[in-house]
């Protein structure tokens, strides 16, 4: 890589990602200002100079499993190593991770990193409290020409950052800080730089991509989030579109008009919906009634092409009845999800929710979740059946040596396992046809058509 120095060349990082895309895709942009900076990647703590977690506070259980990794820190006690928490547990609880773990040194929450280079400066000066937090005031996107992008095909473009909804259980407000967009100019810079690079499937990432604000210099080119769909969707060479993740409240119409009108945007959208019950939604602040939410699914099967639809739903949040889990139950009939993640409620600190009465058994919470994605099983098992004898296009993502199977992806973003003959073996990062010879509750299986 151009413009490391040779004489930091030895200095090793490791960096190990928890939660959701937008951690994934922060991983790689801290990682590409590191190896910019000067510094190695490695694959192991014991190489590495500077152990770094990109952490998730969204559940209870997220949190943990950083505070666990923390306390492996033991093993490495004698080897001088450097310890960074980054991300939503680092900007959640601050100064008082020093405190938890006296050994870290680095605590940053992710509208800081773009001061990530003098952070380091301070850290190989020797000094073992340094922090990046964010005060809420941040108005820019952490952009860098830096990214380093694990897959060479597909790859992620933030839109905008932060969340200004403030849903009752949601610790994303705190953690990443208030709402703010990139330009539509800069998105689609960066889309052609991709395109260029050899990169056919762009996906558009944003706690809540449908509230994008453009604020490009000439008015005249601003762009609505729909339009910049479109527009990234022309640019040369992309073939495939996504976006997540969408909040019901501000999806519009023009979204799926978007869809209809453009073949790159994907089949697919992923539009949260927490529960089916107008009681629950409302005391989640989620700012929607379940027939508002319905109405947005109804424009979704309006439309020309068959778009996919996925959700996540809590389950338990204090006060669900069993009147209001039910609407959730049914709910899932309605729609017809390609896909649920389902949750149990999980009180994070500074919610509103937390102090909630009401609070539902866990074991409880167990037994609801447990229902639920049983039903949801059996509509995806009905659901995945319909694509057996159709024709799908794949983007090939990998192949499965153990199966002699190929992994490709559809544009309703299913993973489809498919066998090729030996004569014509598909490239991974192609696309090609095949046709759907079975199904499984969450994947498809095909052959290659040649
Ligand atoms: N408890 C359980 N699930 C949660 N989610 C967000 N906050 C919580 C919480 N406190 C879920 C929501 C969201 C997804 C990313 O995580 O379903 O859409
Ligand atoms: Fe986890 Fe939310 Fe932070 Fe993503 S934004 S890492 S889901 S807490």
């Amino acid at each position: 890589m151009s413009g490391v120095p040779e004489k930091d060349a030895q200095k090793t990082f490791y960096l190990e990602t928890f939660g959701c895309q937008m951690n994934v895709h922060d991983s790689e942009k801290v990682v590409g200002t590191l190896i910019h900076e000067g510094y190695r990647q490695v694959q192991t703590v014991e190489e590495a100079d500077l152990v770094l977690y990109n952490t998730c506070s969204i559940r209870d259980k997220a949190e943990q499993k950083v505070f666990n990794r923390l306390a492996d820190y033991k093993k490495y006690k004698k080897q001088g190593k450097t310890f960074g928490v980054l991300g939503c547990v680092a900007q959640q609880e601050g100064e008082k991770i020093f405190e938890r773990a006296p050994y870290v040194s680095l605590v940053a929450g992710s509208a800081s990193y773009r001061n990530l280079p003098s952070m380091l400066v301070q850290i190989e000066a020797g000094n073992s409290r340094v922090t990046g937090l964010d005060d809420r005031e941040t108005d820019a996107c952490f952009e860098t020409e830096f990214t380093a992008r694990t897959n060479p095909h597909r790859g992620y473009i933030t839109i905008i950052e932060g969340c200004d909804k403030f849903c009752a259980y949601c610790v994303v407000p705190y953690t990443r800080g208030k709402e703010r967009s990139r330009t539509s100019e800069s998105v689609l810079a960066e889309a052609r730089q991709m395109a260029d690079l050899g990169y056919t499937e762009i996906q558009l990432l944003g706690q809540n991509v449908n509230s994008y604000k453009d604020s490009t210099g000439d008015v005249t080119k601003r762009k609505t989030f729909a339009e910049l769909l479109t527009a990234v969707g022309e640019v040369a060479g992309i073939k495939r579109v996504r976006f997540t993740t969408s909040h019901p409240r501000d999806f519009g119409r023009d979204i799926v008009d978007a869809i209809d009108a453009s073949p790159t945007l994907c089949d697919h959208v992923h539009l949260p919906v927490q529960s089916g019950s107008t009681h629950i939604l409302d005391a989640m602040q989620r700012l929607y009634t379940r027939d508002q939410y319905l109405e947005r699914i109804a424009w979704m099967k309006g439309a020309k092409r068959e778009i996919s639809i996925t959700t996540d739903v809590i389950v338990g949040f204090p006060g669900e009845t069993e009147s209001d889990f039910a609407e959730t139950l049914s709910l899932l009939d309605e729609v017809g999800y390609d896909a649920v993640f389902a949750f149990k409620y999980s009180p994070r600190p500074n919610t509103p929710a937390i102090t909630l009465e009401d609070a539902i058994p866990d074991e409880e919470k167990a037994r609801r979740l447990d229902v639920l994605m049983q039903r949801q099983r059996e509509i995806q098992i009905t659901r995945y059946k319909k694509y057996i004898g159709t024709h799908c296009e794949v983007m090939v993502e990998a192949r499965n040596e153990a199966r002699s199977q190929w992994t490709g992806r559809t544009t309703h973003n299913k993973t489809l396992n498919f066998t090729a003959p030996q004569s014509s073996v598909p490239k991974v990062g192609s696309y090609a046809p095949v046709i759907v010879t079975g199904s499984f509750p969450n994947s498809l299986l095909g052959e290659l058509v040649i």
